[in-house]
C-alpha cells in the first residue's frame, strides 16, 4: 500500500489559498492514503479567541472538509488533514478523515501544546481507529506523539498506520518516531509543515522533515526542512499486523498489565 504526506507552509488565515496549495500537492501524489499537516488550512499561530472562532469550521459541512471530500472522491483516495473545528461554540484542534466514499470521521487532539490550551478544548472522545477498507488507521496530532500512550493505544486498538498531522517546533519528533514504530510495530506517517508564523510579538519556526517510518523502524522517506513536498512510499501492512518478536515473545501478548497500574492513575 502506498502512503504519503503533503508538506508546505500555510499562510495564516488564508484558507482558500491554503486549500488550493494542498489540493495541488495532493494531485501530484500517487498515494492511496495522504496525510496533511495540523491546522493546514488556517495556519497555527492564533492570537485571539475572536479570530479562532472566525477561522474554525464545522465538520463536515465546512468548506475545507468539502474540498477534501471532492478530491478524495475524484482521485479515489483517503486523506487525513488537520483543521480548526467548531462544534456548538466549542473549538477543537482536529483532524478529519475523508475517503472515496465521503466523510469518514474526525479526531480531536487530546494533548494540547502550549497556547493551544487557550484557544482549543481537548478532545473528549479520545483516540479512534478507522477501518478504511485497505487498512486500519489511527490518528494522533503533533504533540500527542510526546505521550507514548497515544501511539500505544492506537496500535492496541488495531491501527496498521498512524496518521500524524503536525506543526512541529521542537527538534525531537522525527527521530523519536523510529522508537514509537518499533515499540508498537505500527507504521507512522508524520506530515509536518514548514516555514515561520509571525503574528504580533509571537513567532514559531516549523521543522519540516515530514517522514514515513515503518513498523520495523526504518525511515522510508524524510522530506527536506524547507521545501514544499508530496512524498510517498510503499509500506507492508503485514509487518504491522504481526506482533511476534521471536518464537517466545509477542509484543502485545507479553504485556504485563498487572504491573502497569501507575500508568493509568491521574
Ligand atoms: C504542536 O503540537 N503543534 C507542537
Amino acid at each position: 500500500m502506498k502512503v504519503g504526506f503533503v508538506q508546505f507552509s500555510p499562510s495564516f488565515g488564508k484558507i482558500d489559498e491554503n486549500i488550493e496549495k494542498a489540493l495541488s500537492l495532493i494531485d501530484e501524489s500517487a498515494a492511496e492514503l495522504i496525510v496533511l499537516p495540523e491546522l493546514f488550512n488556517t495556519g497555527y499561530l492564533f492570537i485571539s479567541e475572536k479570530e479562532t472562532h472566525k477561522l474554525a469550521e464545522e465538520v463536515p459541512s465546512g468548506k475545507t472538509t468539502k474540498a477534501l471530500i471532492g478530491i478524495a472522491r475524484r482521485k479515489k483516495i483517503n486523506i487525513v488533514a488537520g483543521l480548526a473545528e467548531q462544534d456548538r461554540g466549542n473549538l477543537y484542534n482536529s483532524a478529519v478523515l475523508v475517503t472515496p466514499h465521503g466523510f469518514g470521521g474526525v479526531y480531536r487532539k487530546v494533548h494540547l501544546f502550549n497556547e493551544e490550551k487557550i484557544w482549543f478544548k481537548t478532545g473528549g472522545e479520545g483516540f479512534k481507529v478507522f477501518d478504511i477498507g485497505i487498512c486500519k488507521i489511527g490518528i494522533m496530532i503533533c504533540f500527542d506523539w510526546f505521550f507514548p500512550e497515544s501511539a500505544r493505544l492506537l496500535a492496541l486498538m488495531g491501527a496498521d498506520v498512524i496518521c500524524h498531522p503536525a506543526n512541529l517546533v521542537l527538534p525531537y519528533c522525527q527521530d523519536a518516531m523510529v522508537t514509537r514504530c518499533l515499540e508498537n510495530r505500527v507504521h507512522i506517517v508524520t506530515a509536518n509543515r514548514t516555514g515561520i508564523d509571525r503574528r504580533g510579538d509571537k513567532m514559531w519556526r516549523y521543522t519540516g522533515k515530514s517522514q514515513i517510518t515503518t513498523a520495523d523502524a526504518r525511515i522510508l522517506y524524510r522530506a527536506g526542512a524547507k521545501k514544499d513536498e508530496a512524498g510517498s512510499a510503499e509500506i507492508d501492512l503485514q509487518s504491522a499486523r504481526n506482533k511476534r518478536i521471536n518464537k517466545l515473545n509477542d509484543l502485545f501478548a507479553d504485556r504485563r498489565t498487572e504491573h502497569y497500574g501507575q500508568l493509568i492513575k491521574g
